[in-house]
């Protein structure tokens, strides 16, 4: 929602045409409302917000065919800043959660009045400006020139971290035609080489091995291997007990070398605030922290933001991904936001066949199915990161966070 705007934007979503007049009528009172679509049933409702990008959008829950609550649904993974209220003439509790737990902002019970509607849409809008204050405008700030370092956190382990790091690598790949190198630093229980059904016969552990001053582009370049859809990928350690090869000095160099070589690297890592973790999250221009809806996904996510915070990260550059959302999310999504503080940037719907069909073949979905409400969200994210401008390359270049040089200084 681009609530800076004088103008609101908004569409109207529900079967009954005498209720959409009603609504419009009711709307021209307020000046700064234009409404700027109409729909008849959910299925039209996603594809008018999806093309005229209103800022908000009133949505009858009860409408023949796609449903007001699956719509909403739709509408958050697709079209994730336009904000809807959803209109019910059932007043219960569950209902209404249920409306939340699917990314509606608001609800109004029927019958209302006019000043119960201004004063909803006003709310919704003052909530989005707030969080909006609180992080840039755009909608992904960062700068992602070639050669950027884009890490995936979670403080909780087993949140889909790793799902999401290659698909999103793979997911690039087929958008642009560009260098995309994945770094495994899960030292200990890393992955990614299975999700692409490699075997990996060289590690990080050997770039490791040969000692920080010998690592060198041609060294490193030995030591990366090649998946089957184009992605670069340097494997994480073959056993758990080779981690302490890998020191966060290693890191630091590997990082600095690939970014001269690469233009993503995708790095996924470790559920820990330890060093390899700090020297991956100094260096690069996104962290996309990933949590479930789950209480203790929330409260561990919710120290990690306040640590970050305390230690000066540039928390624009810290984007928030909720994994499976609607299949744990039984709060309001506003109050997750309001619990963390921080705007929920990204919603990926949980699809577990899906996942799991992926991860047995060793093959991203995003590939096998690209249709996919799953792939979809994450092709969001990979739009967002392909279109961002730079604004401060040299800063960027020379790392985001000063936390890991404070700490090795
Ligand atoms: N969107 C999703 N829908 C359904 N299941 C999912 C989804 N994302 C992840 N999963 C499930 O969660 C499991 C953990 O995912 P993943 O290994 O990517 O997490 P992780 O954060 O990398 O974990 P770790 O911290 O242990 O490395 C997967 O095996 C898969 O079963
Ligand atoms: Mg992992």
């Amino acid at each position: 929602m681009h609530i800076q705007k004088k103008e609101v934007t908004l569409l109207i979503a529900d079967d009954s045409q005498e209720m959409r007049e009603t609504l419009k009528t009711l709307l021209t009172f307020n000046e700064t409302i234009k409404v700027i679509g109409e729909a008849c049933n959910g299925e039209e409702a996603v594809e008018k917000v999806a093309d005229l990008h209103p800022d908000l959008v009133l949505m009858d829950i009860n409408m023949p065919g796609m449903d007001g609550l699956k719509a909403t649904e739709a509408i958050a993974i697709k079209s994730p800043h336009s904000g809807v209220i959803i209109i019910s003439v059932q007043e219960e509790v569950e209902y209404m959660r249920r409306a939340m737990s699917a990314g509606a902002r608001e609800y109004l019970v029927k019958p209302f009045d006019s000043d119960e509607l201004f004063r909803t849409i006003n709310n919704v809008i003052e909530k989005e400006m707030i969080r909006r204050n609180s992080i840039s405008e755009s909608p992904v700030s960062g700068s992602l020139e070639l050669g950027q370092i884009i890490s995936l956190y979670s403080p909780k382990g087993g949140v889909g971290k790793s799902v999401l790091a290659v698909n999103i690598a793979s997911e690039i790949k087929k958008m642009i035609d560009a260098r995309i190198l994945l770094i495994d630093l899960n030292l200990e229980f890393g992955d990614l080489a299975l999700l692409l059904n490699l075997n990996a016969t060289t590690t990080i552990v050997n770039v490791a091995q040969t000692g920080i001053q010998s690592i060198d582009h041609e060294y490193l370049k030995s030591n990366i291997m090649t998946a089957a859809n184009g992605l670069d990928i340097l494997p994480a350690p073959l056993k758990p007990e080779y981690a302490d090869i890998v020191t966060p000095g290693v890191i630091q160099k590997v990082l600095e070398l690939t970014k001269e070589e690469w233009d993503y690297v995708i790095v996924d890592t470790a559920s820990s605030f330890r060093g390899e973790v700090l020297a991956a999250l100094d260096m690069s221009s996104l962290i996309l922290m990933v949590f479930g809806g789950d209480f203790l996904s929330l409260k561990n996510t919710s120290l990690a933001l306040g640590v970050m915070t305390s230690l000066n990260y540039p928390m624009d550059q810290v984007r928030m991904v909720m994994n499976r959302a609607f299949a744990q999310a039984s709060t309001k999504i506003l109050d997750i936001e309001k619990g963390l503080k921080k705007r929920i940037d990204y919603q990926i719907p949980g699809d577990i066949e899906l996942v799991l069909n992926s991860i047995n073949r060793g093959q991203p979905l995003v590939e096998t199915n690209p249709s996919s409400d799953l792939a979809k969200s994450i092709k969001l994210i990979c739009e967002d990161i392909l279109q961002v401008k730079d604004e401060d390359s040299e800063k960027k270049k020379s790392g985001l966070f000063s936390l890991f040089a404070k700490k090795t200084g």
